[in-house]
């Protein structure tokens, strides 16, 4: 008899984006004329940068002739990606991160669930609430947690995130002492920022514990307000407590081509039950070198362009024009006597609707015909929410703002 991982069945999360759909075509079926406007899931809809097709068409021809060919690549990346990233994202920035320890692959997402691999089953994890669901999930399945109830799975560490806390929790807030925090900053779902002093209190907290900090940055490109770290290691000491993960998907709109990164500094250690300490890195390239094929050459050589001066002036551009679509809405909710996190240095608004989350999302949806994302999908604490996504056209974000203000005045 094949037993199946009865973890899989205690997973609750997909029910969020599934029911979004659900109710989204039952409003679409009883009124097909409605022109529904999408700000509810984060994927971007603006092209490629040119300077990344042209490389990727470069690639492509590459692929054409044999002296160009490539075949199977290095899983962690090649030299020439890793050494731009370790380059432009972080030495020039002057921080100390080095070509061999980045690990190229197809998304944070992977990244970001599959890193738990590398610890005992029995680490104490803490996330945030609200939460990205990949965080929970993951260690769901690995047999974590028990079995959820009220949104909150038994054997996971909650930090609760409000106003309150400024939507950034601090080392105090722990309940209970844990052996690994997933952080997230500029946030999704809240788009809220931590400061440098906010993120050294972890750092400082996790290297006195012998713990460890899985820094989700994939919102990274979007900080334009200075002084907010770019980077977990531009804190002091955060090489011997950390591993960061990078997107190009919302950075370089890469949502469909797919790639990421992760680094994981040398000399980084968790400990054996026996309290030998064992570098991650080795572990990482283990694992990857494993069960990860690696990121296309053309994928690769397109985000390597990212990085060219036009390259990366023209994903700025693109940035900036969403930064432009939240700042619209973040007025407009404004005007409209909200309480709006975010939107200023990340692509999402986390708006206080003052009531319940699905009921405003009814709300919106059936008077307004926008879709957003009811906060209570991402945790307890993310009720009472919604978040808006600013990745749309203009034209879209202008038309959603004018039927918000009137559904809403
Ligand atoms: C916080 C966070 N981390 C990671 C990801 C996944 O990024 P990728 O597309 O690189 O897998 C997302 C995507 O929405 C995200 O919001």
């Amino acid at each position: 008899m094949v037993r199946v991982n009865e973890n899989y069945l205690k997973i609750q999360a997909s029910y969020l984006f599934t029911e979004i759909a659900h109710r989204v075509k039952a409003h679409q079926d009883a009124n097909p004329g409605a022109k529904i406007i999408r700000l509810g899931i984060g994927d971007v809809t603006e092209p490629l940068a040119p300077a990344v097709i042209a490389a990727l068409h470069r690639a492509v021809d590459d692929e054409a002739a044999r002296e160009t060919f490539r075949g199977y690549g290095p899983e962690q990346g090649y030299a020439f990606l890793r050494e731009a990233v370790a380059k432009n994202d972080f030495q020039d920035r002057g921080i100390d991160v080095a070509a061999d320890e980045v690990f190229i692959s197809d998304g944070a997402k992977c990244d970001c669930g599959n890193i738990q691999e590398l610890f005992d089953a029995d680490v104490k994890i803490a996330v945030t609430d609200p939460v990205y669901p990949v965080y929970v999930d993951t260690n769901v399945m690995a047999g974590r947690t028990g079995t959820s109830s009220d949104g909150r799975y038994s054997g996971l560490v909650y930090l609760s995130c409000s106003a309150a806390n400024g939507f950034v929790p601090s080392p105090a807030d722990l309940p209970e002492p844990v052996d690994v925090v997933y952080l997230c900053y500029p946030n999704n779902p809240t788009g809220a920022t931590a400061t440098k002093e906010q993120l050294q209190a972890w750092v400082d907290w996790a290297n006195a514990k012998k713990a460890l900090i899985l820094f989700d940055a994939a919102y990274e490109a979007f900080i334009r307000t200075p002084g907010i770290p770019h980077s977990i290691y531009e804190c002091a000491n955060a090489r011997s407590c950390a591993i960061e993960f990078r997107s190009y998907s919302k950075t370089a709109g890469f949502t469909g081509i797919r790639c990421g990164y992760t680094v994981v500094p040398k000399g980084l250690v968790a400990w054996k039950a026996d309290g030998t300490p064992v570098e991650l890195r080795p572990f990482w390239t283990r694992r990857q070198t494993t069960k990860f094929n690696g990121c296309s050459y053309i994928t690769q050589r397109g985000a390597e362009a990212v990085y060219s001066p036009e390259g990366a002036a023209q994903t700025k551009a693109t940035i900036d024009f969403y930064l432009e679509n939240a700042r619209l809405v973040k007025d407009a909710l404004s005007k409209l006597g909200y309480d709006v996190t975010g939107g200023t240095d990340s692509p999402y608004l986390w708006v206080n609707v003052k009531g319940d989350s699905w009921e405003f999302f009814d709300k919106l949806l059936k008077e307004a015909n926008v879709v957003t994302t009811p906060g209570a999908g991402f945790g307890r604490a993310g009720e009472g929410f919604i978040r808006i996504s600013a990745f749309n056209s203009r034209e879209n974000v202008l038309e959603a703002i004018g039927r918000l203000s009137s559904v809403l005045a």
